[in-house]
C-alpha cells in the first residue's frame, strides 16, 4: 500500500498484520478511532501506547509514542533505528524450532525474561504467549501467560511487518514514560489519543502498574485547559459478571461519548477456558474533548 505520510492525516486504514500480539489491541477498531480525530492538529501523542494499533494507522507527520513498559519501548526503538536487528532478535528465537518444541523455545525465553527483563525476549513472548496476554504474577513480577496454541508467525512475515511499520512510525519519537510526563510535552493544537489499562479487567496485565483513573482524568483536564485535545477510550458496558462499569467522569470534561463495538472480551474468553459467551456483549467509548466534525 502506498502510504502518503507527508499528509498528517494520511491514513484510517490499519496495517496488514499486528507487529505485536497484544490483548485488548485496539487494530480491528483503528479505523473508526481515528475518523472521531480532529482534521488538524500539530503532534500526535500515544501515551498508553501498548502495540501501537492507533500510531500506526495513523502514521503521523509528528508522532510521540509513550509507554511505562521498558521492554516494550525497546522494542520499538529498536524498530526505529535498526529494524533489521528487530528482525534478528525474533529469528534468533523463531529460528529454535527447527529442533525444539514450541513450548521449549517459549519457555526458556520467558524464563531468560524473567531473569533480566529485555525487548528481545519479550518480542518473541508477545508472538508465541497465549493470546497474546502479557500476565505478569503479582507476588514476583514474573512473566506467567502460558505457551500460545498456534506456531509464532514465520520470520520472513515478521520481516514483511517491520518493513510497512517503519515506514508508518517513521516520524514517531518513543520515549518510555508515564504518560503523565507525555502528557506536559503537549502544547495547543496537538492530539493525544488514550488508551489506558481497562479499569476494571486489567490490573494484573502489562506489568500489574499501578494505574488511577481519576489521576488520568485529572491530567486530561489540565491539558485541555491548555488548548490540548484529548480522545480516550475506556470501558463502556461491560457486563462481566453483573456490572455495568460506572466510572468517574467530571461532567463538562467530554464534549462527545461515541461507542464502540468490540465484541467479545479476549481477557474474558481466556478467564473462561472456552466456555459459551453467547451472553457477553462489549464495547468500548470513546471520549473526546472536542466536537466531532
Ligand atoms: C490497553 S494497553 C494499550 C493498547 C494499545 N492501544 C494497542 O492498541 O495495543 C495499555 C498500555 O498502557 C501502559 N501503561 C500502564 N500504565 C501506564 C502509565 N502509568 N503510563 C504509561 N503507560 C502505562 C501499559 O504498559 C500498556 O501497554
Amino acid at each position: 500500500m502506498q502510504l502518503s505520510i507527508g499528509s498528517q492525516f494520511a491514513t484510517h486504514t490499519p496495517p496488514k498484520g499486528q507487529l505485536l500480539k497484544w490483548v485488548g489491541n485496539k487494530q480491528k477498531f483503528a479505523a473508526q478511532i481515528s475518523r472521531c480525530f480532529p482534521t488538524d492538529y500539530g503532534v500526535f501523542f500515544e501515551p498508553f501506547l501498548g502495540s501501537g494499533a492507533i500510531m500506526a494507522t495513523v502514521a503521523p507527520r509528528h508522532g510521540v509514542g509513550s509507554d511505562i513498559f521498558p521492554p516494550l519501548m525497546e522494542i520499538w526503538k529498536k524498530l526505529k533505528v535498526d529494524p533489521a536487528g528487530l528482525v534478528e532478535w525474533y529469528a534468533e528465537r523463531r529460528n529454535r524450532l527447527q529442533t525444539e518444541s514450541y513450548v521449549e523455545v517459549y519457555e526458556s525465553v520467558r524464563s531468560s525474561f524473567n531473569k533480566r527483563h529485555n525487548g528481545a525476549d519479550f518480542l518473541y513472548l508477545t508472538r508465541a504467549c497465549y493470546g497474546g496476554i502479557v500476565r505478569f504474577r503479582k507476588s514476583d513480577g514474573h512473566m506467567s501467560t502460558p505457551c500460545g496454541a498456534h506456531t509464532p508467525i514465520p520470520v520472513d512475515t515478521f520481516r514483511k511487518r517491520v518493513d510497512e511499520w517503519r515506514v508508518r512510525l517513521r516520524n514517531v519519537r518513543f520515549i518510555n514514560v508515564d504518560y503523565r510526563d507525555a502528557f506536559t510535552l503537549a502544547k495547543s493544537g496537538d492530539l493525544i489519543y488514550c488508551d489506558p489499562p481497562y479499569s476494571h479487567s486489567q490490573s494484573i496485565l502489562y506489568g500489574a502498574q499501578e494505574f488511577q483513573l481519576e489521576e488520568l482524568l485529572e491530567a486530561i483536564e489540565n491539558a485541555k485547559a491548555r488548548g490540548v485535545n484529548i480522545a480516550l477510550s475506556i470501558d463502556g458496558d461491560k457486563k462481566s459478571g453483573n456490572y455495568v462499569c460506572d466510572l468517574p467522569i467530571p461532567s463538562g470534561l467530554f464534549e462527545e461519548d461515541i461507542s464502540i463495538a468490540v465484541g467479545q472480551s479476549m481477557l474474558r474468553r481466556f478467564q473462561m477456558q472456552g466456555q459459551s459467551l453467547e451472553t457477553e456483549h462489549v464495547s468500548d467509548r470513546l471520549l473526546l474533548t472536542y466536537p466531532l466534525n
